[in-house]
C-alpha cells in the first residue's frame, strides 16, 4: 500500500517539477535492498526504489542510502552504471545532514522528493526539521503507529521511565 501510494505521488511530482524547470532529486533514506521475494507468492516485488527508477519522467538525481551493506551491493547491482544513482552506505541521518539535503537547496533552483522509511525509530527530528526548514524538499516518513505510542507517547526520553496512561 505505502509503495503504491509513493508511486501515485511521485510520477506526477516528477513530471510538474520538471516541467516547471526545476533539477529534482529522488531521496530514498532507508532504501532497503530495491526489490524482494514475495512471502506469499516467491514472485520478485519491487521496492521503492525499484519504482523510482521507472518513474517518467526520470529525477535528474536519485540518492539511495542503506546502513546495510548487503542491501547496498544490492542497490548497487540494481543501479548498474547510471550516473544519475548514487548509493551511500551507512547511517542515513548522517549523510542527509552532510551530503544530499545540501544538493537541494532552494536558491539552487533544486527540489527533492525524500522517502524515510525505517523499521523502527531510527530518523533523528534534525533531519526531518533541515528537510522542512529548506523549503524545497518534500518528505514522506512511513512509521508504526504501534511503535510511536510505545517509543514516544509513552516514555519520557529525560528520565529514561514510562509514564503511566491515564487512567
Ligand atoms: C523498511 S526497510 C526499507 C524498505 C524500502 N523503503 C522499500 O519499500 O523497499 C528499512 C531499511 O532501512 C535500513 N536502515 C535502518 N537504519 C538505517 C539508518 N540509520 N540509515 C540508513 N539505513 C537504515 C535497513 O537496513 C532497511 O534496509
Amino acid at each position: 500500500m505505502k509503495l503504491a501510494i509513493l508511486c501515485e505521488y511521485a510520477a506526477p511530482y516528477s513530471k510538474i517539477v520538471s516541467a516547471k524547470g526545476f533539477y529534482h532529486l529522488y531521496i530514498d533514506a532507508f532504501a532497503g535492498p530495491g526489490s524482494h521475494i514475495s512471502r506469499t507468492s516467491g514472485e520478485i516485488v519491487s521496492g521503492s526504489p525499484l519504482n523510482a527508477l521507472g518513474i517518467e519522467p526520470p529525477f535528474r538525481e536519485y540518492h539511495f542510502i542503506d546502513a546495510d551493506l548487503t542491501r547496498v551491493e544490492q542497490l548497487r547491482s540494481l543501479a548498474g552504471d547510471r550516473p544519475d544513482v548514487h548509493v551511500h552506505p551507512g547511517d542515513c541521518n548522517d549523510i542527509l545532514l552532510r551530503e544530499v539535503l545540501p544538493r537541494a537547496r532552494y536558491g539552487d533552483f533544486r527540489r527533492a522528493l525524500c522517502v524515510l522509511d525505517p523499521y523502527n525509530i531510527d530518523l533523528d527530528w534534525q533531519v526531518v526539521a533541515t528537510a522542512g526548514h529548506m523549503g524545497s524538499v518534500e518528505i514522506f516518513v512511513n512509521f508504526m503507529v504501534m511503535d510511536m505510542n510505545m517509543n514516544v507517547l509513552l516514555s519520557d526520553p529525560r528520565r529514561r521511565t514510562h509514564r503511566r496512561l491515564p487512567a
